[in-house]
């Protein structure tokens, strides 16, 4: 499944881009299931908005009660002033989560193909689970940013930091919000981690406040049909859209049964065997 020249990149940037790892049929399916979740998801009343600059989701029951769930999350840009929409729902969501993987058939059997599992072998995650999955819109013109972060923040194991599989189901350019990373960063220690207590309270441990050197970043530009695995400890980003182009995404959460979720993370699991 991966060469040993792969392997070693990986273990040298902490990400791989693997072009055409699944087909253009595969993203225009996930593109079309994904506009039928928010068609119905969004039907609820709950608008809550997703954004990593102001972090109000966080406090939010309806995120954080989504561990088990599709849930729709909206752009921060997509509502006037006096807080109404400015836009037709499928232009609203930033994204979905977070167990699609779980829930919806289409989405389930994507993720649990043959050539993923293969991959996390190869990748040596043994007896893989999966934590969570989102659909990302990155929508034109009000796609918002994404602060640089290490996913290890959010999703904490002992270890064996999870693993980020990242499916471009368009193509991500500098103009509409690619991702983009510190190639070797994944050797920094943890700079922080969101905690949740058992009465739900949601507090962030902070082990080192320096800023991210931003001009160490480069740009994970790739065509639709590319995976992009990231170590849990790569920080990585990616900037708002102003683009006129959408910028869809599918990215899933893995780890090992060997190695335990933290208790603390903020995202309650229910069954994730793979
Ligand atoms: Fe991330």
């Amino acid at each position: 499944m991966l060469t040993q020249e792969q392997k070693q990149s990986y273990q040298q940037h902490g990400f791989l881009i693997l072009p055409d790892f699944f087909s253009k049929d595969d993203c225009d399916v996930l593109m079309s299931q994904a506009k039928q979740l928010i068609a119905s998801a969004s039907q609820d009343d709950n608008k809550t908005v997703f954004s990593t600059l102001s972090h109000k989701h966080e406090k939010e029951r309806y995120f954080l009660d989504s561990g088990d769930k599709i849930r729709c999350f909206y752009e921060d840009g997509a509502f006037d002033e006096q807080g109404e929409l400015n836009c037709d729902v499928q232009m609203a969501i930033n994204k979905i989560g977070h167990a699609l993987h779980d829930i919806d058939p289409v989405f389930r059997q994507f993720s649990r193909a043959d050539r993923l599992s293969s991959l996390l072998t190869a990748l040596d995650i043994q007896d893989p689970v999966l934590y969570q999955s989102m659909y990302i819109c990155k929508q034109p013109r009000i796609g918002g940013e994404v602060t640089c972060h290490q996913d290890s923040t959010y999703l904490y194991i002992e270890d064996q930091p999870v693993t980020g599989l990242w499916f471009a189901l368009e193509d991500a350019t500098l103009e509409n919000g690619c991702l983009w990373a510190i190639p070797g960063g994944h050797a920094t220690p943890l700079k922080s981690r969101l905690l949740r207590d058992q009465h739900d309270n949601i507090s962030v441990d902070v082990y080192d406040n320096s800023p991210w050197n931003l001009d160490e970043m480069i740009p994970l530009e790739v065509s639709r049909g590319t995976l992009i695995v990231l170590h849990g400890m790569l920080p990585h980003m990616s900037k708002e859209n102003t683009s006129s182009r959408s910028r869809h995404a599918y990215t899933l959460h893995v780890g090992s049964a060997l190695h335990p979720f933290a208790e603390n993370n903020w995202i309650r699991l229910k069954n994730q065997a793979m």
